[in-house]
């Protein structure tokens, strides 16, 4: 098994620096380990894979079974932590068009309020035969209960009493409204455990039941997990890649880095970045503080953002992920006329074209004073996913802890939903 490994050299960051903010990090391990930080009680993410319930899991993949033999497409609906991590695994593992090519497809809903999105995915899944799978911790989610009470109708239209089976529901153990209703409507529910916020969940069934049913291995999902605990959860600053980033991430933040980019290369991995966004911004982002998490596609975006990364303000670094062994590739072909003058690099791969446009932007962006990080994953399979899931959570977590916030909380996203409520005349919710 080979590591997921970070490479600082492009960071412009000293040893010494680094030695001044090992005190802090270590501190912000031990508080997160011994979980003797704030909101501890939080923090069950960190040995749930040790944790969860042999029939809970084996329960999980009964369903996933259900549904793929079942169903052309499945639609995923939730919102923020109840998604993005889910989405994320299914597009990196399944790869680029997945759903024109493999089967179930994967559709989602509940994730906006846009009548027009909805109508068009009716539109779009209504004659295919198809299950639900409904994740909301809270089982009150405007977004996410708007979407079900819309795809709960047409099931009962479609398939009678037999939509009973065919809707899964991700939430709460004891409260909330989609508990009590799946109960009266005898649904399958899976448990969204009291300890683990929704951004840290995709290791649970929230994450786990849409990955199977899209017919991820979730076993090798769950030996990545319990492999990045036992790696990143080591005491040793100088050899846990965890640590580092953390480290390296707050010394650039010191300087007045303020916002950090996650690049890719891969477009099949757009999806981790927006998890990762979610991650870091609603975990960070409180008390005036934080990194403003941002993410570009390269090179696509290197023909529009290419320009501000390179020359514009000095408030950017730049975290790329890079996969070493990627699922497929092409090799460009000779040509003997050479209109396109492309032949001096036919019989190359395209990944090596890309590997060395990486190397070429990396170089660019370290000359104009970009600092960079590198984070490079062996291949894109679920082990690693979520080995990098881990890597993500428990740097997170210290990081967290080391800019003393509550990495567990999100009180700000409770702002807009106070003024749509008042807006919308609901007198329960002001
Ligand atoms: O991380 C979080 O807690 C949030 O992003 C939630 O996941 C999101 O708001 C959805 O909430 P719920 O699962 O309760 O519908």
């Amino acid at each position: 098994m080979e590591k997921i490994t970070l490479n600082l050299h492009g960071s412009f960051i000293e040893e010494n620096e680094l030695k001044r903010i090992k005190p802090e990090i270590m501190a912000a391990q031990k508080s997160l380990l011994n979980r003797k930080g704030v909101s501890s009680e939080m923090t069950g993410w960190l040995d749930y894979m040790y944790r969860i319930e042999k029939k809970e899991y084996e329960e999980i993949k009964t369903a996933a079974k259900y549904i793929k033999e079942n169903s052309e497409a499945f639609i995923l609906l939730g919102i923020g932590g109840s998604y993005l991590g889910a989405k994320a695994a299914i597009e990196a593992v399944r790869g680029d068009f997945h759903n024109e090519l493999l089967s179930p497809q994967v559709y989602y809903a509940g994730l906006n309020l846009s009548g027009a999105y909805l109508k068009k995915l009716i539109r779009l899944v209504k004659e295919k035969e198809i299950s639900i799978i409904v994740i909301s911790k809270s089982g009150t989610t405007l977004e996410t209960a708007l979407s079900f009470r819309i795809f709960r109708e047409l099931m009962e239209e479609k398939y009678g009493e037999e939509s009973k089976n065919r809707i899964f529901v991700v939430t709460d153990k004891n409260k909330g409204a989609l508990k009590s209703m799946s109960e009266l409507k005898g649904y399958k529910t899976f448990v969204v455990p009291d300890d683990i916020g929704g951004r840290y969940s995709v290791i649970t069934p929230v994450g786990l039941l849409p990955m199977a049913a899209a017919g991820l291995d979730i076993d090798k999902f769950m030996e990545g997990l319990k492999s990045g605990a036992e790696e990143y959860s080591d005491r040793n600053f100088e050899s846990n890649a965890c640590l580092l980033y953390a480290a390296a991430r707050n010394i650039l933040n010191r300087r007045n880095k303020e916002i950090e980019i996650f690049v890719n290369y891969e477009p099949s991995c757009t999806s981790i970045a927006e998890w990762w966004k979610q991650l870091y911004g609603e975990s960070e982002g409180k008390e005036g503080k934080g990194i403003f998490p941002a993410s570009l596609n390269f090179t696509t975006d290197l023909h529009s953002m290419g320009q501000f990364v390179q020359e514009g303000r000095k408030i950017l670094f730049e975290t790329t992920l890079s996969i070493e062994n990627s699922q497929d590739d092409m090799e460009v072909p000779f040509d003997s006329n050479d209109f396109d003058r492309l032949n001096y690099i036919s019989g190359k791969t395209f990944n090596y074209i890309n590997s060395k446009a990486f190397e070429g932007t990396f170089m660019a962006h370290k000359d104009g004073n970009v600092p960079g990080i590198i984070i490079t994953v062996p291949k894109m399979d679920e082990f690693y996913l979520a080995k990098l899931f881990y890597f993500f959570m428990m740097s997170c977590g210290i990081s967290g802890y080391t800019i003393k916030v509550d990495p567990f909380t999100q009180p700000g996203v409770e702002a807009y939903k106070k003024n749509m409520f008042r807006l919308l005349g609901n007198k329960e919710k002001i």
